[in-house]
């Protein structure tokens, strides 16, 4: 058992962990060897996440970090589930423990990328990836027990992009979902949530979003829906790596395995100043689906998945976080 765990160092990592709408839902209690991981129930996204799938790979993507802020301590994790006899995780909302444990070797070679890897909804540089780039990512996702299919074809590429702003149209048209998504969106910076500068919109909506779009209008306007869905399709379209990281898994422990193999994933590309723009919206329909899986050469059923570009960006606005102390109970 290690003799004093680095709390700090360790909270200070999962702060920077990514979460869909940066919810940042994970909450520990450390003891002395182990911390009891649950997550706040104020962060479930309901419309957007019915299944918890998203919510499991959130908590994927924060064990992912401390294991690689812990290896810089000589320490190893694991990641120990409740036995919930087959049900679904929401007895108290407690996921699971995470054990500490001593560990030989290096540090991850991933440590110096915890704060600086990011998303970034900016246009990417259109230039080809560095050689062997997606073949690392390919590597850290099989590590992880998941597939990562990729294309840099730019007929694909076009068609996943018209799949997207066709998903994207859907989306913000259900009036339920925008409502879910509009109470996460900062019009400044903000500790959690979406902060406007950080969604770059284009046009003139930009930094008004919040108080032009409220659910009551958008689910109306489809001019910006339109507007909104076209700027995904060019997003998309100039983007130089289209990929999908997918598991088969149907139950909620190979979500959370999900998503500390995307977070691994996107570590490695951070590590060679790639940033990524997680585009579910291509996948929205299942006609979108199968045309996706096709042009990304996906084989079998992959039920669990998240779609997301890659590339070089302009610089971009962080996401808030939340302070260290908050992450407690
Ligand atoms: C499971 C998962 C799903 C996500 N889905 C989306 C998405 O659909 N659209 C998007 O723009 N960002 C998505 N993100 C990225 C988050 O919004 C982002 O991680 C969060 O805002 C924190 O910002 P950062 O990644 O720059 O630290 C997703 C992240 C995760 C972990």
């Amino acid at each position: 058992m290690p003799a004093k765990l680095p709390t700090e160092a360790l909270l200070e990592a999962a702060r920077w962990a990514p979460s869909l709408y940066n919810t940042q839902p994970w909450r520990f209690r450390p003891t002395a060897d182990a911390w009891e991981v649950r997550w706040d129930p104020e962060c479930e996204l309901p419309v957007a996440d019915p299944q918890r799938v998203a919510l499991m790979m959130n908590l994927g993507a924060v064990i992912e970090y401390l294991a690689v802020a812990a290896s810089a301590h000589g320490l190893d994790v694991q990641f120990t589930p409740p036995d919930f006899r087959g049900t679904q995780p929401n007895l108290g909302f407690i996921v699971g423990k995470l054990l500490f444990v001593e560990r030989t070797g290096e540090p991850s070679p991933l440590l110096p990328f915890l704060a600086s890897r990011q998303t970034s909804r900016k246009p990417y540089r259109t230039e080809p990836l560095p050689p062997g780039v997606l073949d690392e990512l390919q590597a850290a996702a099989a590590s992880a027990g998941c597939w990562l299919y990729h294309t840099t074809d730019r007929a694909a590429i076009a068609t996943i992009a018209a799949e997207a702003a066709r998903g994207t149209m859907a989306q913000f048209g259900e009036p339920e979902r925008y409502a879910e998504f509009y109470r996460w969106l900062r019009p400044l910076s903000a500790a959690d949530g979406l902060d406007i500068p950080s969604l770059d919109l284009a046009g003139p909506w930009g930094s008004l979003w919040k108080s032009v779009l409220p659910p009551s209008r958008m689910t109306r306007l489809k001019l910006a829906q339109w507007a909104l869905a076209s700027q995904q399709r060019a997003l998309i379209q100039s983007t130089p790596a289209v990929c999908m990281l997918a598991t088969n898994s149907r139950e909620w422990k190979g979500w959370v395995q999900a998503g500390r193999a995307l977070s691994r994933v996107w570590l490695h590309a951070a590590r060679h100043g790639l940033v990524t723009h997680p585009t579910p919206s291509a996948l929205y329909t299942p006609a979108g689906r199968e045309l996706v899986h096709e042009r990304l050469g996906v084989e079998g059923d992959f039920l669990v998945s998240c779609l997301f570009r890659l590339g070089e960006s302009l610089p971009a606005p962080r996401s808030g976080r939340l302070e260290a102390e908050s992450l407690l109970f």
